[in-house]
């Protein structure tokens, strides 16, 4: 799949080989048009990014007490425009060496830099619109795998340094349903009533969301180097996540799905830590990584193939709160 260069797999390894870095892959301040070059045409959907925090945190985060703890044990002066913090909690824009901080967490961080998609993703003129815009960069609601591992790569916070020093959350118990139908919902394409996903599209958010939550535990305990509270967590995140994906492959009926399920289950090793002077050493990590790949490639085919209708037996696992109240359009 030629789209595969904006692949969550490349991203995540940006972002882990420089901790620092500004951006990850699907914000490139360079491509990134701004959100009202969006809410030009989606303005109901620009309404409802206003009331999300991932709007708020824009004017919020820097006030907050814990910022600004989390901040100064860090030595980082201004949490809005050097720092660590901007590449999770807002998007910059701008030619290298001059971006500017413009939102917080704006349409183009979940869905692509759209500079080189946006004219071709609503050209309902041809058939193939949204897969050449994917081709481009953009991240469809249809590939719900790659969009859950957008969510995640900043909803697992692969960074040790901010979580063991700064003493940042290690992530979020971000459940796909829940977090995705509360205050991030904002449906309305089909009809202007931001109405709730139909249950077929539910059982699969929820289905790769799990998938995609073991994996990015598993890719940020592989880079653990230091004792504390980034190993613990990640490593509870995972024992979690696998709990998890066991009562989803209790449920299901035998058959492809429940076969995907358990050989990822299969696939996800436990991690060794032994002690390594001061630090920490991941004995196993070629084998986490290893089983990072084909968990990675088994939550893409499950995307790609199953479609909701065969997973009824999921039914019973759906949160019955969701994350956040959903936005009203008036
Ligand atoms: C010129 C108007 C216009 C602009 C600007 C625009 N969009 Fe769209 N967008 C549309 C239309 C029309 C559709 C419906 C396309 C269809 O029915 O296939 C759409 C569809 C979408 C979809 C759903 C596509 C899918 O896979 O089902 C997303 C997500 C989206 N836009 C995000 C954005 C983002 C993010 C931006 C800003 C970078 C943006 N749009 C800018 C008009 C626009
Ligand atoms: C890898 C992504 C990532 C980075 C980098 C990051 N954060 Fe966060 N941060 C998050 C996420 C995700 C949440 C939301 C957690 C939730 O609500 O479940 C969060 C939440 C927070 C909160 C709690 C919000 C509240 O409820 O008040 C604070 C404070 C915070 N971050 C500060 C910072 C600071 C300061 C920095 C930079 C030193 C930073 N973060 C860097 C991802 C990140
Ligand atoms: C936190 C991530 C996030 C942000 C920020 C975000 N979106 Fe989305 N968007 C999503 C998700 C997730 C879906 C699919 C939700 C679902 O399956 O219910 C979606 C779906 C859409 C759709 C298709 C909706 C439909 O009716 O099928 C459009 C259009 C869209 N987004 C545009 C935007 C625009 C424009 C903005 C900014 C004003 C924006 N999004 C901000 C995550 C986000
Ligand atoms: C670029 C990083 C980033 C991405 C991508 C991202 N988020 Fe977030 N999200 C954050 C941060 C940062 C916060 C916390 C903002 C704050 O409180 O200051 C947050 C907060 C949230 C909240 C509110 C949580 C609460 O405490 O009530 C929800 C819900 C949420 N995100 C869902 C999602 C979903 C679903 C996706 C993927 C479709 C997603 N996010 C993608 C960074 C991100």
């Amino acid at each position: 799949m030629p789209s595969r260069h904006f692949s969550a797999t490349a991203t995540v390894l940006l972002l882990l080989a420089a901790t620092a870095c500004p951006a990850l892959a699907q914000s490139d301040p360079a491509k990134i048009t701004g959100p009202e070059a969006c809410v030009a045409c989606h303005k109901l959907e620009g309404a409802a990014w206003q009331e999300m925090k991932h709007f708020k945190t824009f004017d919020e985060l820097h006030r907050r007490p814990e910022a600004k703890d989390i901040a100064g044990k860090l030595g980082i002066a201004n949490i809005k425009s050097e720092s660590t913090c901007v590449q999770c909690h807002y998007t910059s824009m701008g030619a290298a060496g001059a971006t500017k901080v413009i939102a917080g967490v704006s349409c183009e961080l979940c869905h692509g830099a759209g500079a080189d998609w946006t004219k071709v993703h609503n050209d309902k003129t041809k058939p193939t619109h949204i897969a050449d815009a994917e081709k481009l960069g953009f991240i469809s609601p249809n590939n719900i795998y790659k969009l859950a591992s957008n969510c995640f790569q900043c909803h697992t916070v692969p960074n040790e340094k901010l979580v063991n020093t700064g003493g940042h959350q290690v992530g979020s118990a971000l459940e796909l349903v829940a977090w995705t139908q509360g205050e991030v919902r904002h449906h309305f394409l089909t009809d202007k009533k931001n109405a709730d996903d139909t249950p077929e599209r539910k059982r699969m958010l929820y289905l790769v969301g799990r998938v995609v939550d073991l994996e990015y535990s598993l890719r940020g305990i592989a880079n653990a180097v230091e004792k504390g509270n980034f190993v613990k967590g990640m490593n509870a995140r995972i024992v979690t996540a696998k709990a998890e994906l066991q009562k989803i492959a209790d449920k299901l009926p035998d058959g492809a799905a429940k076969t995907d399920v358990l050989a990822i289950l299969a696939a996800a090793p436990k991690p060794v830590a032994a002690a390594d002077g001061a630090g920490v050493k991941i004995t196993n990590k070629d084998e986490i990584l290893a089983g990072v790949k084909t968990i990675s490639d088994l939550g893409q085919k499950i995307s790609d193939t199953y479609k909701g209708a065969d997973l009824a037996a999921l039914d019973a696992l759906l949160p019955t709160a969701n994350q956040g109240t959903p936005f009203t359009a008036p």
